[in-house]
């Protein structure tokens, strides 16, 4: 069988190489092709970041579209328009969701610790030990609670911190064992009422596109942290510079923005109350998400359905 890679982000061999590795593992014979310098070659699977869409028009003989990271917002609009009723796979975890732990555990500590506080100190060459705030009230509440923000919140619930969460359906899910208050989007302002540092880890879908505005945002306690590891355009990036700017919102860990690469000149890049990482928090990795995806084409070959399939009406 014939897959086709389509990773400008990484270099090509060493997908072939993981892949044909976890292919002769599991007794199947693969072709892996580069689809950027063999774009007319007909694949019966596609591994992909953000491909072109005529592309992926071309492909006619595509069983499945497997997208190479957790967010599908960048393939999906192609898959409607390209291959309507080809599945589309997104990476489960990987190895990703201890990354994602990482990061979030070292916002949520500069942001409990107040760093952004004695960053302020030390600029003005102040000696001033500050008051921590306790503990067991300081509420981390997870905006979105899929395989990224299940991995960031479990990381954070073992560090003893009181954990929220606020899903779609706000129902909690039969995989996850999930036991911290779970509210549904629709009661998102009193989510947001009782978090103190806000985790934004939801897929970037209609519903979400500009969700974190200043209205709604307004309803985090003062003094709130906001860390976005997600998708930027869930945040308008406007808004949270006037909050970050009236003390409302205290600090803000930004890995994702509306557009990538941040702007020279946005005025996010020198606030001295925001962090900010090129979209690093949770990297893909080529040994653990090339096993992931052979074992869902063993899955296929059987005739049986993997896990991780999008659902297209919702986007995620
Ligand atoms: C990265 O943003 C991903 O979706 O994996």
């Amino acid at each position: 069988m014939k897959l086709a890679v389509w990773d400008p982000d990484e270099p090509f061999r060493r997908w072939r190489d993981a892949l044909v590795q976890h292919a002769s593992e599991l007794g199947l014979a693969v072709e892996v092709i580069d689809a950027t310098t063999e774009p007319d070659t007909q694949a019966d699977f596609a591994l992909v970041w953000k491909p072109p869409a005529h592309w992926l028009a071309g492909q006619l003989g595509l069983r499945a579209v497997f997208n190479l990271g957790a967010g599908v917002d960048a393939v999906l609009p192609l898959m409607h328009q390209a291959l309507p009723g080809v599945p589309l796979i997104r990476l489960e975890n990987a190895g990703m969701g201890r990354q994602m732990a990482d990061y979030v555990a070292e916002a949520v500590l500069h942001a409990w610790r107040r760093m952004a506080d004695y960053a302020a100190l030390q600029s003005a060459q102040r000696w001033e030990p500050l008051v921590l705030p306790p503990r067991g009230s300081f509420h981390v509440g997870f905006l979105g609670l899929g395989q990224m923000g299940y991995a960031a919140a479990r990381r954070i619930a073992a560090m003893d911190f009181p954990v929220l969460a606020c899903t779609r359906s706000g129902q909690p899910r039969p995989t996850f064992e999930a036991p911290w208050p779970l509210y549904p989007l629709d009661r998102l302002d009193a989510f947001l009422a009782q978090t103190r540092v806000l985790v934004v880890l939801l897929p970037l879908t209609a519903q979400t596109t500009g969700l974190l505005d200043y209205a709604v945002l307004s309803h985090l306690p003062r003094g709130a942290h906001v860390v976005n590891a997600g998708r930027g355009a869930v945040i308008e990036q406007a808004d949270l510079l006037d909050l970050l700017g009236s003390g409302h919102i205290a600090s803000a860990t930004l890995d994702v923005f509306a557009t990538e690469p941040l702007p020279d000149g946005d005025p996010l890049w020198r606030h001295p109350r925001v962090r900010i990482t090129p979209h690093v928090a949770a990297q893909t990795l080529v040994g653990p998400a090339a096993a992931q995806v052979m074992r869902k084409i063993a899955t296929i070959e059987r005739g049986e359905a993997p896990s991780g399939a999008v659902d297209l009406r919702l986007g995620y």
